[in-house]
């Protein structure tokens, strides 16, 4: 549990240095597992989609490429920094908790990684469905953070032990923001909830290796949760640690499990 509860905002910050290798890092990891979620006929040529919390903006990419020069996408962020619009590329700062949804007829909308952050998941999720057209898709990608992390191997037990604090310590922090550790595991339930057929999840996990672009992404969340890690009781000196445990050859662990939940709209009422 949280040793204190903080304000409710998103707990990392795109304008930070550490945002850009953590956007990439989750990008190198998850494209290709959600490229095969979206996959034709999810996604079709000609398509309209919005990107929700867009990030990095390689899935909005890939969308306007799939989608062609007839069909057109919408990426939403809070923080719009790394997002550059350009032919069907559209871009929009955008609150998804309080703004209306930048359209009402979404062939394809996708959100990885963000409703798990917000305390109004629910109410979100239900007008992410609302903004679909018959027959659309949505498509809803978050960690299960409840599954323990397994360290693999480890240069000693209480480097193990270590990697664990300081993990739990990030945990907390994220659930003190709002954040709901075990969301992952109700979205295909609210998905079904919201009138959505041919709900499916599938969960993905992987061993991710001292130096590892995924081992990479724990030292860059520890950079930028550190002022609140350290007001956790981490001390630099465990921070500095946790991070050369991240490059030591003789360290892996497991990835955060990858769920993917995605449900259709019926195409007649
Ligand atoms: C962990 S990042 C994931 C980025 C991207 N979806 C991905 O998977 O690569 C979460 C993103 O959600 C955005 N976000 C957080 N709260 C938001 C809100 N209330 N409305 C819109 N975007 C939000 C953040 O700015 C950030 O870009």
């Amino acid at each position: 549990m949280p040793t204190h509860v903080h304000d409710t905002h998103y707990a990392f910050d795109n304008g930070a240095p550490e945002a850009v290798p953590q956007l990439r890092a989750l990008e190198s990891f998850l494209d290709p597992i959600t490229a095969r979620r979206i996959a034709p006929p999810v996604l079709t040529p000609g398509g309209a989609c919005w990107e929700v919390g867009a990030g990095g903006g390689s899935v909005a990419r890939s969308l306007a490429r799939a989608v062609g020069p007839g069909g057109r996408v919408v990426a939403t962020d809070l923080d719009t920094a790394h997002l550059t619009p350009g032919g069907n590329l559209d871009v929009r700062r955008h609150d998804v908790r309080t703004d209306p949804p930048p359209g009402d007829a979404f062939d394809l909308i996708h959100a990885r990684l963000v409703l798990l952050h917000l305390p109004e998941r629910r109410r979100v999720l239900a007008s992410l469905a609302g903004a679909l057209a018959p027959g659309g898709w949505l498509v809803v990608e978050e960690f299960d953070c409840t599954v323990p992390l397994r360290v693999l191997t480890a240069p000693s037990d209480d480097a193990a032990k270590l990697f664990a604090q300081v993990t739990d310590a990030m945990l907390d922090i994220l659930q003190s923001h709002g954040a709901d550790l075990a969301w992952a595991q109700d979205v295909h339930g609210e998905l079904v909830a919201a009138g959505l057929v041919e709900v499916d999840t599938v969960t993905h996990a992987q061993s991710w290796p001292a130096g590892s672009l995924g081992a990479s992404l724990y030292g860059t969340n520890s950079r930028q949760l550190e002022p609140e890690l350290l007001d956790a009781g981490v001390s630099p000196g465990q921070l500095e640690a946790f991070r050369r445990l991240l490059r030591d050859p003789k360290f892996a662990v497991m990835s955060y499990q990858f769920v993917s939940t995605r449900g259709r709209r019926p195409a007649t009422p």
